[in-house]
């Protein structure tokens, strides 16, 4: 097949599982300069963690990866340097291993922040971030994510950790679907546009807007983001796939 063949059955593959609205949103992440050009809506979604995630039995196909398995970590769908960026943080993770074969990754992060580019958003000492869920593009739809995440959190539920909090591009609605059921529910709803240096943010609070960046970056609790209203959305997305 040549490389426009390929290029559309890659198109085809992608609007079957994930939809037009998440289709032409990766492809206007893909297409901009992230220098120049910044547009997301996403979810900021929290898990509760009880002693009760304690007692849910270990998977025989889930164990914690190492640093050395970098390659193979990176074979389930991302580049090198993402995997040596998470272990550069000191991010952990998980793996979900079958017949000598990794079909997915889960990362947590341990550091007290978590960072999207110039925004950074905080959280208490007994909550932790979820970095990043992926599982093998030829395996999905078959309830590994939400069995992979069942024992991250059993394993934070074991160190003490209350409550988990991630985040999910709004149009992503397999993910949604995935954490849905595992338990999780959105706090509120992060969009941020910038261009040339410029950002405009919108979460629960009013519009705010100013000269961001890495150096010099925006700060924003919880509290700041929490928005009851977003439930509406993540519902029609969650009912959608009940009514199919
Ligand atoms: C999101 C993701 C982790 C879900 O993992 P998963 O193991 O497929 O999760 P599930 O099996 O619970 O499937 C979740 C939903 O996706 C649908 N789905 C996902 N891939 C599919 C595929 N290839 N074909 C058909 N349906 C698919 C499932 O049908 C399910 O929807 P349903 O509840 O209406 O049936 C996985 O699709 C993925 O790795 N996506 C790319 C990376 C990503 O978006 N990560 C999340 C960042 S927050």
């Amino acid at each position: 097949m040549d490389r426009y063949g390929t290029n559309l059955a890659r198109i085809r593959f992608r609007l079957r599982e994930v939809g037009l609205a998440y289709t032409l949103y990766l492809a206007l992440q893909r297409l901009s300069s992230r220098r120049f050009f910044q547009c997301q809506r996403m979810f900021i979604i929290a898990l509760p963690i009880d002693a009760a995630a304690c007692d849910v039995p270990p998977h025989p196909c889930i164990r914690e990866a190492t640093r050395d398995e970098t390659s193979r970590i990176a074979a389930i769908g991302g580049p090198v340097a993402d995997v040596e960026e998470h272990f550069d943080r000191g991010d952990r993770c998980w793996v979900f291993e079958r017949d000598g074969m990794l079909l997915a990754c889960d990362w947590i992060r341990h550091s007290a922040q978590d960072r999207i580019g110039w925004i950074i958003l905080g959280k208490s000492s007994d909550e932790i971030w979820s970095a990043g869920i992926l599982v093998d593009r030829t395996q999905r739809g078959q309830g590994i994510a939400p069995q992979l995440r069942a024992q991250v959190i059993r394993e934070c539920a074991r160190s003490g950790v209350r409550r988990m909090l991630g985040f999910i591009d709004t149009p992503n609605r397999n993910s949604v679907r995935a954490l849905d059921r595992v338990g999780y529910r959105p706090l509120g709803i992060l969009f941020y546009l910038r261009i040339f240096g410029f950002g405009v943010i919108r979460s629960g609070k009013p519009w705010r807007w100013g000269f961001w960046s890495e150096r010099s970056p925006v700060r924003l609790s919880m509290c700041d983001i929490a928005d009851p209203s977003c439930l509406r959305l993540w519902s029609a997305i969650t009912d959608e796939h009940i009514a199919r």
